[in-house]
């Protein structure tokens, strides 16, 4: 080994200059995370992020985010469709709730949508201080991985996690994630070491492992069913919606 081969070694190897990939799960342990210059994935798998992706691949021009069913109605004046839920359970006067096959529905290509949802919409906005954000879900995993190996920030994956709560789901997605990249990002922190311990655990059985997840169980009883199996199909597109002034577009 020359010299060389041992300070590449040293740097590399000690991990001094890997990008450094960390998972915070839930927004209620936000504030612990410093999302400034970073790069921040939000996930929602159960359902949010995975209609935002379904959506925008499919056509939809744009998704506004926002945390309240009173600030959709200005929106709704300006021509945007309206979606989202409370609990899992669609808001009556809303054109849809929060299941990607509405949001893949072929009219509603080329329109925008504004969502409010329980916790996805919440995490976006509990993101807004990174540097950039991007939109993560099963559905466009190594998407999503692509941007993150080409870029020079570090990442922190934002789970949206259940009412400022951990969920199966979300850790999952973040520990595969981190698995994907773990020869090119220090992965080394404990909640990155765990989350991939169990994506290891579960990921030869993703629907078996989350059937008994909290989310699981109470969109099973609104009939969630089929969307649960397609949220945990891998790579479905190719897309990723980033968020640039307050909206969800397609990252080109
Ligand atoms: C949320 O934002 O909490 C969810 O996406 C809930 C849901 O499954 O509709």
């Amino acid at each position: 080994m020359t010299i060389w081969d041992e300070v590449v070694s040293y740097l590399f190897h000690d991990r001094l200059f890997m990008k450094q990939l960390e998972i915070c799960y839930s927004p209620g342990l936000a504030p612990a995370y410093d999302f400034e210059e970073k790069t921040v994935v939000v996930t929602d798998i159960f359902r949010a992020t995975s209609c935002m992706v379904s959506g925008i691949a499919s056509g939809l021009k744009a998704i506004v985010p926002v945390l309240t069913l009173e600030e959709v109605p200005p929106f709704k004046e300006q021509g945007f469709l309206t979606a989202g839920e409370r609990n899992g359970v669609k808001i009556p006067a809303f054109d849809f709730g929060n299941s990607p096959f509405d949001f893949m529905q072929a009219e509603y290509k080329g329109r925008s949508v504004v969502m409010t949802t329980t916790n996805g919409t919440k995490a976006i906005d509990c993101a807004k201080s990174g540097n950039e954000i991007l939109i993560g879900a099963f559905l466009n995993i190594s998407a999503v991985a692509k941007i993150l190996r080409e870029s020079s920030k570090d990442v922190v994956v934002l789970c949206a996690g259940w009412k400022n709560r951990f969920n199966l789901e979300d850790t999952l997605f973040a520990g595969a994630l981190a698995t994907m990249l773990s020869s090119e990002f220090d992965v080394s922190s404990d909640e990155t070491r765990a989350a991939m311990l169990l994506y290891e655990q579960a990921k030869n059985n993703l629907l078996g492992f989350l059937e008994v997840s909290s989310h699981a169980q109470r969109l099973g009883k609104l009939n969630g069913g089929k969307d649960i199996a397609f949220c945990l199909k891998h790579d479905e597109f190719d897309s990723v919606p980033v968020l640039k002034n307050n909206q969800l577009i397609k990252y080109e």
